[in-house]
């Protein structure tokens, strides 16, 4: 996978004591309040500009919720321009117009929009449970593609995914905006420069606690199956009668949605892969939870605990839609601690080494202690006063919610040629390791990948 460095220089900020740091209204996040140096990082990454007078012409397949957040920010690129928009709900086509002009061209059918050859590329943001159907067909018709986050439903989905790429002369952007931080992006680099030394562990997790980020979206009062294809919504799902809560809180419903693992986790997963650089899907996975907090009819867990491992690396993972925690990533090494939450990466060192005689001693007698310990300080003292102080650095950043420079990356790889930041196989990988965790807590047991990764056993 290519990720470009584009950091700039550093500028450092002023030192900042943990309490005027709070009393100033600082963030929530540890790294914001710790002690140590602090620098502010450089602005967000500016990929390769577009041909002037040359922009790239796409469509927007489904404009709800993100659908819409991406052809907004596209609105503000003059190297991409949107030529229309499909979605199966007529809502959506006001609010297309609404965002790209009155004269916005808009369908409720997808394929009319990829027999349009003078469409370069399309921006995929359906329901996960459409990703394949939609992403296959748009490359079949000679369009790039930029494919929501939890690429895949299922595993299959991704493996089928996958190979139509490989069929293709095309490619597919996965949006896990993730990897075109200036947050991950630092942190990427220290990792690659030895800075937590070797792998240990990766610890993740993010908590929500409200009705919205346990996805308890209202239903448009429009809504009706006139205004809505409700067959073609549903997909290759088996039908039922028209569902308005199914439409708008499909997330709730393993149907159609991937839970918090496909909404949730997958960020924070496709978040390590950009920094450690794994780029596969994990050996095995363990999952456990429950529907604790939001029982509502909804059929994905709102608490869900996950372990999985990566060769020798475990990675644990936890989620809630019960109790508010910030997103932390967190890279645990023979060096120290590596972390990202919040608008912050902060680097930990450790030493690895004693700074005092062993805790054993405690157990031996006085002479033979005191006689230890002066040898002990004889031969330490000298190595441990040249040692630099194992001081917390943080570089403080804009949000980590990069959808723009994501999204500029993908005009410039349709328009370059060149490989997008997050390809169709990072994101099987991520993706794949979201479907094994629900596999583990449907199934109540360890789920394993095969060597190809991603079959299960
Ligand atoms: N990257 C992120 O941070 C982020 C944030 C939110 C959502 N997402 C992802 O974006 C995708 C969409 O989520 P959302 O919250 O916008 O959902 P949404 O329900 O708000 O919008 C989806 C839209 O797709 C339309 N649609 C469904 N099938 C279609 C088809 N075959 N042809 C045309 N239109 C179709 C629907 O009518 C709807 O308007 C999901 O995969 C979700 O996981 C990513």
């Amino acid at each position: 996978m290519r990720i470009p460095s584009p950091l700039k220089e550093e500028a450092p900020v002023p030192q900042v004591s943990r309490r005027s740091f709070l009393q100033a209204g600082g963030g929530t996040a540890l790294a914001s309040v710790l002690p140590g140096r602090h620098f502010v990082l450089a602005q967000q990454p500016v990929p390769p500009s577009v041909p002037a007078g040359n922009p790239v012409r796409f469509a927007s397949i489904g404009l709800g919720i993100q659908g819409s957040s991406l052809l907004r920010a596209a609105m503000s690129m003059p190297q991409a321009q949107c030529v229309a928009v499909a979605d199966l709900y007529d809502g959506r086509h006001t609010l297309a117009r609404e965002i790209a002009g009155a004269g916005t061209r808009t369908t409720r059918s997808y394929h009319e929009l990829l027999d349009d050859r003078t469409i370069e590329c399309v921006i995929v943001a359906v329901p996960d449970h459409a990703h394949r159907q939609v992403t296959v067909d748009a490359l079949a018709a000679g369009k790039d593609v930029y494919c929501e986050k939890p690429m895949s439903h299922s595993i299959a989905d991704g493996q089928a995914m996958v190979q139509a790429v490989t069929d293709s002369r095309h490619f597919v952007q996965v949006g896990s905006q993730r990897v075109s931080s200036a947050l991950f992006l630092k942190a990427q680099s220290l990792f690659r420069e030895g800075a937590v030394g070797d792998l240990l562990q990766v610890e993740l997790q993010l908590g929500r606690n409200s009705p919205g980020g346990a996805w308890q979206y209202p239903i448009p009062p429009d809504l009706s199956a006139q205004t809505l294809d409700w067959a073609a919504w549903q997909g290759a799902v088996p039908k039922r009668p028209f569902d308005p809560v199914a439409f708008s809180r499909w997330r709730c419903f393993r149907a159609y949605g991937t839970g918090m693992a496909g909404d949730l986790m997958v960020h924070l997963l496709s978040g390590m892969q950009c920094i450690t650089g794994i780029n596969a899907a994990p050996d095995q996975a363990h999952s456990i939870g429950g529907i604790r907090r939001w029982k509502d009819g909804r059929d994905m867990p709102d608490v869900q605990t996950t372990t999985f491992s990566y060769g020798e690396v475990p990675v644990s993972i936890r989620l809630s839609q019960g109790t508010e925690t910030p997103e932390v990533t967190r890279i645990l090494g023979s060096k120290g601690v590596l972390e990202v939450s919040g608008s912050a990466v902060s680097l930990s060192p450790q030493s690895g080494v004693d700074t005092s005689p062993d805790y054993g001693l405690n157990g031996w007698p006085a002479a033979m202690h005191a006689e230890y310990e002066r040898q002990w300080h004889a031969e330490h003292d000298p190595e441990l006063t040249a040692h630099v102080a194992n001081e917390t650095t943080v570089w403080h950043g804009q949000s980590w919610d990069d959808l723009h420079p994501h999204l500029q990356n993908f005009f410039s790889s349709v328009r370059t040629r060149t490989p997008p930041v997050e390809d169709v196989v990072f994101g099987h990988h991520a993706a794949t390791a979201c479907h094994m965790a629900n596999a583990s807590y449907f199934e109540g047991k360890v789920v394993r990948s095969n060597s190809k990764g991603g079959e299960r056993a």
